[in-house]
């Protein structure tokens, strides 16, 4: 089952191809990525210091036809090869997924191929089974710029929500800190680099939630102390900006650990033993600091770790065709009309948090 993927729904514009077939692994299948070009727009955003949903919109439209084309030129297909085209259809900012969704139902009606309309948070969330063959149920911290959860992952189609974030994602608060401190976009990868020069007990910044029961999250009372911390000093030195950037990713990192234990004691329940893998995904789990701490949890929490190459955890279009392949394997396909959504929670029956809103 050969799969195109596209994804729209931020600020990378992006197309793979992905084989799904039987094999000799825990889950059956295996899946192969015959290409996976992800276009990235930083350049266009970076002046205003965040993405201009506007500005991502437009760019999809100028690149994501160049980057099919590329995407099946690389994989040495044609059409005729594929069997079915996947495209995120939410959740994130509508323009750009209507981009993707309109491109892929526009191939799919003159190609007369099937369609699957992609959860993005399914797409990061089914990752772990394309590169490790992990069998269901497994728990998974998703930690991106537009979320922060714990799941566990029961099924394709099938997640149960243990914690979310209850106002900012963790992506976010990195990307503002950087901001903050004019060190770049985004500002993950930035406060990272920064973080490994600086020390990291120079500020004693709030851990929200630590120790509380449950596995929710909340991030906007730590990016506030931070930015009490920065406007304090004027000059900003080089010495100051560094030991924020590793106080602020080092109360992250007690935080995801704090909830990702609890969420790990919870998933016991759920989870059988000899199954208990711990996957972290999303942008931010690119992150070496936070994923070696992750990694500690883990392994005190009887858990397996399972990390993904770098280029998987951030956005690209390989998620976006595995999660379709693997719907279009149980026969779940979508029609014509399948709507592009800005929210889309992958557990329905999870309770709204309001302060989220579509991050929930
Ligand atoms: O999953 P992703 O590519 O897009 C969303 O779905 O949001 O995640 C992007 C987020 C951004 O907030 C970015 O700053 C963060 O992931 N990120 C990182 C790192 N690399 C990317 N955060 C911390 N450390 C990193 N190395
Ligand atoms: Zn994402």
């Amino acid at each position: 089952m050969t799969v195109l993927g596209i994804e729209t729904s931020c600020d990378e514009t992006a197309a793979a191809v992905v084989r799904l077939e039987p094999g000799d692994t825990a889950i059956g299948i295996r899946g192969e990525i015959l290409s996976n070009v992800v276009f990235s727009q930083i350049d266009d955003h970076a002046p205003y210091g965040g993405v201009v949903p506007e500005i991502a919109a437009r760019a999809h439209i100028e690149h994501l036809d160049g980057l099919i084309e590329r995407a099946l030129s690389e994989a040495g297909l044609g059409w005729d090869d594929l069997d079915g085209i996947a495209a995120t259809s939410g959740p994130g900012l509508i323009g750009g997924v209507i981009v993707g969704l309109m491109t892929a139902k526009g191939i799919a009606a003159a190609r007369g191929l099937p369609l699957i309309g992609v959860n993005h948070l399914e797409g990061h969330a089914l990752t772990a089974r394309l590169t490790d063959g992990l069998p269901f149920p497994y728990l998974l911290l998703l930690v991106s710029g537009g979320h922060s959860q714990l799941l566990v992952v029961e099924d394709v189609g099938k997640y149960r929500r243990l914690g979310t974030t209850i106002d900012d994602a963790v992506g976010e608060a990195f990307d503002k800190v950087a901001k903050l401190m004019g060190i770049g976009y985004p500002g993950g990868p930035a406060v990272e680099k920064l973080a490994r020069k600086g020390d990291a007990a120079r500020f004693a910044f709030p851990r929200p939630l630590l120790n509380r029961p449950g596995c929710d999250f909340s991030f906007s009372g730590l990016k506030t102390a931070v930015r009490q911390a920065i406007e304090a000093f004027d000059p900003l030195t080089e010495k100051d900006k560094a030991d924020i950037a590793a106080s602020f990713q080092a109360a992250v990192a007690d935080v995801l650990s704090d909830r990702a234990e609890i969420a790990m004691a919870q998933a016991d329940l759920v989870i059988p033993e000899g199954y208990r893998r711990f996957a972290v995904a999303g942008g931010v789990a690119a992150n070496m600091a936070l994923r070696e701490r992750l990694l500690g949890t883990a392994h005190a929490c009887g858990y397996e770790f399972v990390t993904l190459p770098l280029r998987l955890c951030t956005d690209n279009a390989a998620m976006i065709a595995w999660a379709g392949a693997e719907h279009l394997a149980r026969g779940e396909t979508d029609a014509l009309d399948v709507a592009p959504r800005a929210r889309w929670p992958l557990d329905p029956d999870a309770a709204p948090a309001r302060g989220a809103g579509v991050k929930a």
